[in-house]
């Protein structure tokens, strides 16, 4: 039996990629199709893909030509497959032409012309453009970052934001100022929403008036009714609305997840969550009515894996803030636990507090430990009784998991059904926690008593 062994992405599904299939496949009787994977494909410099991992091995696999998909992850796998699998022909198309000679010392090398006249970079080239706008703190870090990785992604126009205020010189010149939010909805298919969390229900409401999709900055809104309705509100309008965590779209987050769901530290019993920053308050304009509260600004990222884990039907919980503005509600350090019918979590926001940024996650096996800022970050370790089987893994983190949002939001968009890494149910309940603290449900405020 003669095997023959081919690479690609295969995004987007093209007649040029069949044909090459079609082709590979005659060469010999049984054929391996290597589908790359994002890490491999973002470091070899390629990262507008617009496609999963999965989507593009669904689309080879329905092609019926593949004998065996595998994915491709690191530099000189091929080697290693084409040895494992005991390859007798490599193939690829001939934009490859001498690139892959050096394969020759294990098999036979091949360059099937390559179909003139299509690609999968024509494709989404050619593909509609989103324009988003952009809405809030435009002086903040948060929108800077936003607006910078929104030049990354290839489908995704930058038409300009809104603010009340004209923008101020720190904001670059090439922002294009709308003084007016229905102004700018109407030359935008999509708007990010950065404001205060107080504005989001009602810059929500107006856009998905004006038929716009949202990625709106978490928490969605300050109680988890409101952002049950507005879920359904965009649902019968067609549209989307996404909750934006830049976290849960880093690749080492979402690796962290699911080796915990897979058991890797057996069953996970407590998860510990801190992020804390004192940049705000230092700031010499610093009111607290303009800055939003700790539960607020980092809350959500540390729910995150609380309710990814252990899902949103916890069975108790507690809250407890240090408040240093009454009137405006601003806690500047909030500690929540929620417990479970088998496993605790507890999380530390704080933006007047400094503490480790680290998370833990505790098993029966093992712990996870992500060191500080674990919110950006591109390392994790899975810690046993035996430190001789302790693991390191070490993933690409681009754009602090940002391009990988707005990707997400694209393809949302696109296809219609949103393909969100943080499900509804998980960001109802960070609102109904948020809202909780806000109705001071299950709440101490430290100090109180004195
Ligand atoms: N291929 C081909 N003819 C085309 C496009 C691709 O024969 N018109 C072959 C490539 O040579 C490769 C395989 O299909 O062997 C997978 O290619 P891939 O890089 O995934 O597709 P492209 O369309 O070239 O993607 P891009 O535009 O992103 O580079």
């Amino acid at each position: 039996m003669r095997k023959v062994i081919t690479y690609g992405t295969f995004d987007m599904l093209h007649y040029g990629h069949i044909r090459l299939l079609e082709r590979a496949k005659a060469l010999g009787d049984y054929l391996i199709v290597g589908v790359t994977s994002e890490e491999f494909d973002r470091k070899r410099g390629k990262i507008n893909v617009r496609q999963s991992l999965m989507e593009r091995i669904e689309a080879v696999k329905s092609t019926g030509l593949a004998d065996k998909i595998l994915i491709e992850e690191y530099e000189g796998q091929k080697i290693d497959d084409i040895r494992q699998y005991g390859a007798d022909i490599f193939t690829v198309g001939s934009d490859w032409d001498g690139k892959f000679d050096y394969l020759r010392e294990f098999c036979e090398v091949i360059y099937l012309e390559r179909t003139e006249g299509v690609s999968s970079t024509d494709i989404r080239s050619s593909e509609e453009r989103i324009r988003l706008g952009m809405v809030g703190s435009v002086e903040s870090s948060v929108f800077q970052k936003y607006y910078e990785e929104s030049a990354h992604v290839d489908g995704l126009e930058f038409v300009g934001a809104f603010s009340e205020r004209p923008l101020d010189d720190c904001v670059d010149p090439y922002i294009k100022w709308f003084p007016n939010y229905n102004e700018l909805l109407d030359n935008c298919d999509a708007v990010y929403i950065v404001s205060h969390p107080s504005r989001h229900e009602e810059f929500i409401r107006s856009a998905l008036d004006s038929d716009c999709h949202v990625l709106c900055e978490a928490p969605i809104t300050l109680n988890g009714d409101t952002c049950r309705e507005l879920f359904e509100l965009a649902d019968s309008k067609k549209l989307i609305l996404m909750e934006a965590v830049k976290t849960a779209y880093s690749t080492a987050y979402n690796r962290f997840i699911l080796m915990v769901k897979n058991g890797l530290i057996g069953d996970a019993v407590s998860v510990d969550a801190t992020c804390t920053s004192l940049r705000d308050m230092q700031r010499e304009n610093w009111s607290a009515e303009k800055s939003q509260n700790s539960i607020c600004a980092w809350g959500p990222t540390a729910m995150l894996p609380v309710f990814q884990i252990f899902g949103t039907g916890y069975t108790g919980k507690s809250i407890v803030s240090r408040i240093i503005d009454v009137a405006e509600k601003y806690d500047s350090y909030t500690r929540v636990s929620f417990v479970y019918s088998n496993a605790i979590a507890s999380i530390q926001v704080g933006k007047g507090v400094k503490s480790e940024g680290e998370l833990i996650v505790s098993g029966t096996k093992g712990y996870i430990y992500i060191p500080a800022p674990w919110w950006k970050t591109d390392y994790f370790e899975i810690r046993y009784e035996n430190p001789e089987e302790n693991k390191r893994f070490f993933y690409q983190l681009d754009g602090e998991g940002i391009r990988n949002e707005y990707l997400s939001f694209l393809h949302s968009i696109k296809q219609g059904n949103v393909l969100s890494c943080i499900s509804r149910e998980v960001s109802i309940q960070i609102s109904s926690v948020i809202g909780d603290y806000y109705a001071g449900n299950d709440c101490t405020i430290l100090g109180d008593d004195r």
